[in-house]
């Protein structure tokens, strides 16, 4: 089974993510591909990002500026595969969210790791600016960001009294997204068990390096 972390990008009072949360716990729960767990960032007091060098200390067991910030690295690292649910904010994510994924910093945690996300939005736009920008952050980390993800529109009024989705699309989008994440988690479990090359970041510098 793949460990996927279902990580909850938004953090406010009255926030409309705890209309998804309850469906979605169900969804990952009854797929047979997952050990899910959800990690909502209210409970990561991450800092606002403040790493550099001098907070790293050994790159091989990183110190950090702040425990939590080690905890947080330490807990993405150890998962096969992530889901994502994000707000739409202006156009893009939460900022609290883009902090946490900055936060993954010299563990290389999310690098060849699949990655899903659930967008939702006030308005009929379904979140997809989140979306689309989150799969151009996640590029960065080296993470792989999948193609088939869910967008809930008018958030507020897309669940009934029984916490189901009103829309049919929900929940065959988040079937399609499920499966998508557990080949692609399946798929870079066996590849990364085969051997990782060292990230190109690092590759890079040495190639410099030694042309001097
Ligand atoms: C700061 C802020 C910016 C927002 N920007 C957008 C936006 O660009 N597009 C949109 O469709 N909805 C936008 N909304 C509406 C949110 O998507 C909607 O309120 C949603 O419920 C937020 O998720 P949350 O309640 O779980 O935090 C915005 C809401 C906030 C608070």
């Amino acid at each position: 089974m793949s460990k996927l972390l279902v990580i909850i990008g938004s953090t406010r009072p009255t926030r409309a993510a705890d209309l998804i949360i309850p469906w979605l716990v169900r969804k990952t729960t009854e797929h047979k591909a997952f050990d899910a767990e959800i990690v909502d960032l209210r409970d990561w007091p991450l800092p606002i990002f403040a790493e550099h060098f001098g907070t790293i200390g050994d790159r091989n067991d990183p110190t950090y500026s702040d425990p939590v910030v080690k905890a947080w690295n330490t807990k993405i690292k150890e998962a096969d595969a992530y889901l994502v649910v994000t707000p739409e904010y202006n156009h893009s994510i939460p900022g609290g969210l883009k902090n946490a994924i900055d936060s993954v910093f010299a563990s290389f945690g999310f690098r060849n790791k699949p990655v899903a996300c659930v967008g939702y939005a006030g308005g009929p736009g379904g979140g997809i600016r989140a979306i689309e920008h989150l799969a151009q952050v996640f590029i960065e980390t080296e993470a792989v960001p999948i193609r088939n993800n869910v967008t809930i529109s008018m958030v507020t009024n897309a669940f009934d009294a029984q916490g189901q989705p009103v829309d049919p699309i929900t929940n065959a989008s988040a079937d399609v997204m499920l499966d998508d994440l557990a080949w692609w988690s399946a798929a870079l479990e066996t590849a990364r068990a085969a051997g990782e090359l060292v990230p190109g970041i690092l590759r890079r510098q040495a190639a410099l390096t030694a042309t001097r």
